[in-house]
């Protein structure tokens, strides 16, 4: 089932990743190469590394993503297969670090002038959203899903695969950032999200009070940045006090007040929408707690759950190129001249 091609690449934050999907939607090869040691020094990502490290890798990691292609193919097709064999690029075009996203789309935009094939623009969310295809063949619209990253915190109403209602989002820090902020306050590594979930397994969730912020709003808009500052308050206060601090505790009762939020909203928006499934995507989503407390909340609801597999929660080509084949499908192409955006809702 070769024959239709559609290469992708993802280039928006830390991650040099590319794609291969053919034309029955299957995902012939899916390659990321991570920067992350590049920017844990630092406590987070530096755009200029960024932009850098995205140079130096990403005709690496198409190359790659190529070889690892040819395996999924007959040797009569692997003997035919080349670049010359692709029908369309897609990359992502935002949102993102802008100088991170430049590198992928001009790539993109070179390689499709080059062979004369059609370029598709995709929204890295979008992207969020289709990750939950994998492995889920049955999910279909409509639904609502919560895309939970280091730069994004919405719940969204997915009326049609291309037709979005956001509910809400945060008002200031994304669920990623706050886990990224309470570790680097415990003297934790970056990115904190693995570190936090990993030490709430042997603490008590309910040891600590943190707040449940907007969880009354009547809304659902988020705030991260208040329950951010109570734990570094009560870091601090313990520390003043010379105390031994309870990290397992303070870890698992942080990530129990994000959980209740997230999960609490997210089950008023299924019963105002009337939706029968419901996702989760971005780099939070690969929280082993809080997948729980989603499979504990739809099986209430009894709400169909889809959830990304773990290796594609974080940042991927195989997500953008899952939206690329609906594009490709609908002939919907970007004009060569468009630019990257760093902000963009879904
Ligand atoms: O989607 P992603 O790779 O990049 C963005 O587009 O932001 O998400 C990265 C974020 C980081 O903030 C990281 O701490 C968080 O996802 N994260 C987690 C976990 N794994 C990654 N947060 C909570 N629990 C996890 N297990």
């Amino acid at each position: 089932a070769v024959h239709t091609l559609i290469f992708a690449v993802e280039s928006s934050c830390d991650e040099t990743a590319a794609a291969l999907i053919d034309g029955a939607g299957n995902l012939l090869a899916d390659v990321v190469a991570s920067q992350i040691d590049f920017h844990a020094r630092f406590g987070g990502v530096v755009p200029e590394i960024a932009s850098r490290k995205h140079i130096e890798a990403i005709c690496g990691v198409a190359s790659e993503c190529m070889d690892a292609a040819r395996k999924h193919i007959t040797p009569r097709e692997a003997s035919m297969f080349s670049w010359k064999s692709l029908d369309a690029i897609s990359v992502t075009y935002a949102p993102g670090l802008l100088g991170a996203l430049v590198v992928g789309v001009a790539w993109a935009k070179g390689v499709a002038w080059a062979l004369e094939i059609p370029v598709i623009g995709v929204n890295h969310l979008e992207g969020h959203l289709y990750a939950n295809k994998i492995g889920n063949d049955w999910l279909k619209p409509p639904l609502v899903a919560s895309l939970v990253s280091g730069g994004n915190t919405l719940l969204v109403h997915v009326q049609a695969w291309g037709s979005y209602h956001t509910l809400g989002s945060t008002i200031d820090d994304a669920v990623g950032e706050a886990f990224d902020k309470v570790a680097k306050a415990l003297g934790l590594g970056y990115p904190g999200g693995p570190h936090i979930s990993r030490l709430a397994k042997q603490g008590n969730p309910r040891a600590i009070a943190f707040p449940r912020a907007m969880l009354h709003s009547g809304d659902y808009r988020f705030s991260l940045s208040g329950l951010k500052t109570a734990v570094i308050t009560y870091i601090n206060n313990a520390k003043q006090r010379h105390e031994e601090l309870p990290v397992a505790d303070i870890a698992a009762s942080f990530q129990q007040a994000v959980i209740d939020v997230q999960v609490e909203k997210s089950r008023t928006a299924l019963r105002e929408t009337g939706a029968k499934v419901f996702c989760l995507g971005g780099g939070v989503a690969a929280n082993p707690q809080l997948r729980r407390a989603y499979e504990e909340m739809c099986a209430e609801e009894g709400v169909r759950l889809a959830l990304p597999p773990l290796r594609s929660c974080g940042d991927n080509a195989g997500m953008i190129a899952l939206v690329a084949y609906d594009r490709y499908k609908q002939g919907k192409f970007f004009n060569i001249g468009f630019d990257p955006q760093a902000r963009c809702n879904l």
